[in-house]
């Protein structure tokens, strides 16, 4: 079994190192923490997939530090690539292309198309900037919510990885944005901190659609990872749209609550309050892995406007509830 070594953002030479070496490495970006693996280390890529126990149909975001890479990881890129680069990068968003032959079927699962991204993190984009394009899941085990602070990693993958650098809390809290850019219109994948009515206003009105299940001209192949159980906690989740009258209703005992407001709750129950969509994202994930180790039966989330951020909060949230 691996001893898992804590890194300090002082000495990344460790990581490089490790990196250069086949090795993994779980590392901050503003939005969730990534396992990563050079991404053309076929070798080290492998190792990903079994650390988290994820299915090999389920391709990876390749994360870049500069425009050029797009080239290295995509081809017959669309000049719209490069003005989202410049306009939304580095940021909380990863935009599917066409792939390039160096890119292995491994990252991509098969697919013909590549999902990049450059990430808003000083330390991520030192990593990169060092050893080349990264390749890199969420860091959590798969199923369980994505790791937003070190003792998630800690919690998921100690004895299973080398190396973890502590970049703190993330700053966002939600994993990114995804767009597909081989179709047309364009497709909103999975929502983001970067949300689809910035990236409406971005490409126009009709330009870009929201996925939709039903929709038949987009099949599940185009994007095989929202097919899978998500950030989910052990705990039954379920969104409220009326607490008060919910909680009168309910004599239920031994749940975690999320609300805006706060309520009191007899004691085998938990309330955390969220001040804003932007707290409520940053730590939602940290709020369902407490449930789990309080070992509560039920998370209770209160129904939030779908606009802007709320879009991709309510898109986990009820992620987390489809598995009950
Ligand atoms: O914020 C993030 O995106 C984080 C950080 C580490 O960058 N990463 C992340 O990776 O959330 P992951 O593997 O947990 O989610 C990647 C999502 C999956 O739903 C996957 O199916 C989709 O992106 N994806 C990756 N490549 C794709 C492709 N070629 N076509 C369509 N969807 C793709
Ligand atoms: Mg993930």
């Amino acid at each position: 079994m691996a001893v898992t070594k804590i890194i300090r953002k002082d000495n990344l030479g460790v990581a490089i190192d490790a990196l250069n070496n086949h090795d993994v490495v779980a590392f901050p970006t503003e939005t969730v923490y990534g396992l990563g693996a050079k991404a053309f280390d076929k070798k080290a890529v492998k190792k990903i997939f079994k650390i988290k126990g994820r299915k090999f149909d389920n391709p990876l975001i390749v994360h870049i530090s500069n425009l050029e890479q797009i080239n290295l990881i995509a081809k017959d890129v669309p000049p719209i690539a490069y003005d989202i680069g410049k306009k939304f990068w580095p940021g909380p968003l990863s935009i599917v292309l066409k792939k390039s032959d160096l890119v292995s079927d491994l990252v991509t699962a098969n697919l013909d198309t590549v999902a990049i991204r450059m990430p808003n993190n000083k330390i991520a984009l030192k990593l990169i900037n060092a050893v080349g394009p990264v390749a890199a899941p969420s860091a959590n085990l798969s199923g369980k919510p994505s790791c937003v602070e070190l003792n998630h990693i800690l919690d998921d993958l100690t004895g299973k990885i080398n190396y973890v650098i502590d970049g703190g809390k993330s700053k966002i809290g939600l994993e990114s944005t995804v767009i597909d850019l081989t179709s047309n219109p364009f497709v909103l994948l999975r929502p983001g901190k970067i949300s689809f009515e910035e990236l409406e206003k971005f490409f126009g009105k009709g330009k870009i659609i929201k996925y939709k299940f039903e929709n038949s001209k987009i099949t599940i192949a185009s994007s095989p990872g929202m097919k899978y159980k998500h950030y989910s906690p052990n705990a039954k989740v379920k969104l409220v749209k009326n607490i008060a009258s919910f909680l009168k209703n309910n004599k239920l005992k031994n749940f975690v609550l999320i609300s805006s407001k706060k309520y009191d709750l007899e004691k085998s129950n938990i309330n955390f309050v969220f001040k804003s969509n932007e707290h409520l994202a940053k730590n939602i994930f940290s709020w369902f892995r407490k449930s789990d180790k309080l070992k509560k039966d039920y998370v209770f989330v209160e129904e939030i406007n779908e606009k802007h951020l709320g879009n991709a909060i309510l898109n986990r949230v009820k992620k987390a509830c489809e598995k009950n």
